[in-house]
Order: structure tokens, then sequence, then C-alpha cells
């Protein structure tokens, strides 16, 4: 039988697996002490001052949202090409979702399209480092400042990338800084830098804003006196100050993520390696484009996106099962948000961004991930000649 190499997957060592069972032979199995011991490692890695640790992204992108105080009639800004989660926990809240189109490269939001669709009613801006290139954050915030705006930089792809504002003075900072923005969100699915199984985060400096993420994983409830009571009860006094959920991640999954983040220099290196021999092997070939790194962007990699040219986009359906009936776990990242039947109910309709509708025909997503050979790289260029050359 051919050997399937997906789009991604996880690298778990015998230290990973060690961490989670002597928590599991602890007392503590969940909200213990590897919760803390996690989010201070991973604030440190990124450089903000504050992490929580949520259940998953999509929770972690809720609690973000719901912080930085997005509401019912409320619009927020985001692109149609991330996964549904980004504009999803914005709808859980009662808010819009006003989709801005993408560039044609990167397949990052298009910073130029973003004033056009600000209105009185709009809160926040939702970027997304497609495929773990940064956005040009300066120029987000910068937009963000003049209308009074709150910026989430939905990094669920870019962990270890980093963002440079700049050519002279500023050195590299590390995404999740929220250097430029308000708060930033990590996914630890196992397709994902690192993983905790599911698993997600939120990193801010603001600490009202931290205050608020923490309560709102824990059903808005706290135990803290003197910020939030007021007054003595007993040691079995807690109170719900607003409506939240049960987003805890357990500490076997921390003892798991702190692990997994000891390695993720690596892991980007090896990212960054196995993008730089694809970028040599495909270099000028006639097919398709491949990803390509703004001065101010170090892409983690979390997606190898090649982009058909535009006389082969009427074959993607068959190079694609092509690819897939060679043994390569090839997705397409992603269908446009409002394509879904979900949004289409509400209203959006097909043709709202011509730029991510053309980016979505064009897109494949090769194997990148740090547990890939060398024979699986070669692999992967073998298998992509022979389709591409076989069917033109
Ligand atoms: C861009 C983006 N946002 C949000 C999410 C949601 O993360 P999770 O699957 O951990 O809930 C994902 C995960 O697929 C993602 O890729």
């Amino acid at each position: 039988m051919k050997k399937f190499i997906p789009y991604g997957r996880q690298f778990i060592d015998h230290n990973d697996i060690q961490e989670a069972i002597d928590v599991l032979e602890s007392d503590w199995i969940t909200q213990g002490p590897k919760i803390t011991e996690f989010e201070t490692s991973l604030a440190h890695y990124c450089g903000a001052k504050y992490a929580v640790v949520f259940n998953s992204g999509t929770s972690a992108l809720h609690g973000a949202y719901f912080a930085l105080g997005l509401q019912e009639g409320d619009e927020f800004i985001t692109t149609p090409i991330t996964f549904v989660a980004t504009a999803n926990a914005g709808v859980y809240l009662g808010a819009k979702p006003i989709f801005v189109d993408v560039e044609p490269d990167t397949g990052n939001i298009d910073v130029q399209k973003i004033e056009n669709n600000i209105t009185k009613k709009t809160k926040l801006i939702s970027v997304v480092h497609y495929a773990g290139h940064p956005v040009n954050l300066k120029s987000i915030q910068h937009i963000a400042q003049k209308y009074n705006l709150k910026i989430v930089e939905d990094a669920c792809h870019a962990l270890g990338a980093e963002y440079k504002a700049s050519k002279s003075g500023e050195n590299w900072t590390k995404i999740g800084s929220c250097k430029y923005s308000d708060a930033t969100v990590f996914s630890f699915h196992p397709v994902k830098h690192i993983t905790t199984g599911e698993g997600g985060a939120v990193l801010t400096n603001n600490e009202e804003v931290y205050e608020k993420l923490l309560l709102f994983r824990n059903h808005g409830i706290t135990k803290n006196e003197q910020k939030f009571i007021g007054e003595k009860h007993g040691d079995w006094y807690y109170e719900m100050h607003f409506l939240g959920y049960n987003y805890r991640m357990t500490d076997i999954q921390a003892a798991l993520g702190l692990s997994q983040l000891k390695k993720i220099n690596a892991f980007v290196k090896k990212r960054r390696e196995i993008a730089q021999i694809y970028n040599n092997a495909f270099k000028d070939n006639p097919f398709f484009y491949v990803p390509k790194e703004r001065d101010y962007a170090r892409s983690s990699f979390h997606l190898y996106p090649i982009r058909l040219k535009e006389k082969f986009i009427n074959k993607k359906k068959e190079f694609f099962g092509e690819l897939r009936q060679n043994g390569l776990g090839v997705q397409v990242h992603y269908v446009p948000v409002y394509y879904h039947p979900f949004y289409q109910s509400l209203g959006y309709k097909k043709g709202l961004c011509p730029t991510a509708e053309k980016f979505y025909g064009q897109e494949i997503s090769l194997p990148i991930f740090p547990a890939m050979e060398g024979e699986d790289v070669k692999k992967v260029i073998e298998i992509v000649f022979n389709v591409f050359t076989t069917f033109i």
C-alpha cells in the first residue's frame, strides 16, 4: 500500500508522553499548576505579558472577542480566507462579520480595502496570519487607531512567525507579542505548530482583558475578593459576574503543551527548511505559483499553499483528485467563509470578495509538518511533478 502523507500532523515524542503521564499520576488533572506554567511559558516565548489557555482555538477567539467588548449589533472586519471559527466566534456574540477581500498572493486580508468597510457599528478587526505569514500589523494598527477599533490577531496558523514593522531600526517581533494588537489567539489542534490534542490560548498585554478572559473560560465565576467581590465571605464563596462558559483546558493537555513548546524553535525551523526545499524544487515551474514572503514577514509555514496559474484553474478538481490518489493528503484552505450555507442564509452573496474567490479556485496546500522525513519531501515533489506533467 502507498504511504499516505497528510498535509499536516503532530509530532509527539517520549518526553511529551511522559509529561502527560506524570500529570495523570498527580493530584491535579485539571485546573492545577500545569495550566499556569504553560501560560507563563507561552507568554514568555511570544513576549506578551499575559496568556490564558482555553480548550480550543475557537473558544479562545470567543473569549478574545468577548473580552474586547464585541457584542450584539456590532460589526467586525475579517477575512473570508480562514477557517469558519474566525467569523463564528463573533456570531456567537450577536455581532456581524464584514468580509474584506484578500491579497492575491499571500491570501491575507487586503489592508487597502479595510477602510471602505468601516461603519459606525465597526468595533474590531480580526486579522488572520494565513498559512503562518504575518499580515502587515503596523498598517492595521494605523487604521484601528484612526477609527478607535480593537485588533485581534487570529494567529492559529502563526505560532513562531515573526513580523518587522520597518526595514531599518526595529527588530523582528514574535507573533503573539501583541505589540500591534489587543489580543492574539493560537490553536493547539494536532495540525498546528504545537499540540495539546484540542486547545487554544489568548495572549494580551492588557490586565483588564486578561482578568476578563480568566472569568470567561470558567462560567464568569470569580473568587477574587479584592478585585471583583469587594467583601469577605467564607472560603467557600464564589460569584458569577457574567455569562461565561466551561472553556477550561486540562492539566494533562497543558503538560503536553508545555513539553511541545520546548521544541517550537526546532519545529518552525524544520517547517521553514521544507518550504525552502519546495521553493527551490518548484521555482519557475509552469503550473503554479509558490508562496513568497514579504519583507516584513517570516512565516512559520503552518501551510505550504500553492496557487494554480490562471490557465490551469479549471483543472483543479482533477489535479487535486490525482494528488490524493497518489498518496498526498493535500487540502484546500479555504472555502470562503461566506460560501457556506449558514452564511448564505444570513444574506451574504457569492461575488462579495472576488480575489478571495479566485484564491480559493487556485489554492492547494501541500504537506508540510516537522515529522516529515527527507524521503517524504522528495516524494511530494516527485508526485507533484508527475501529476502536473501527466495531466497537461
Ligand atoms: C485560522 C483559524 N482560526 C481558528 C481556528 C480554530 O481553532 P480550533 O480548531 O483549535 O478550535 C483554526 C483551526 O483550524 C484556524 O485555522
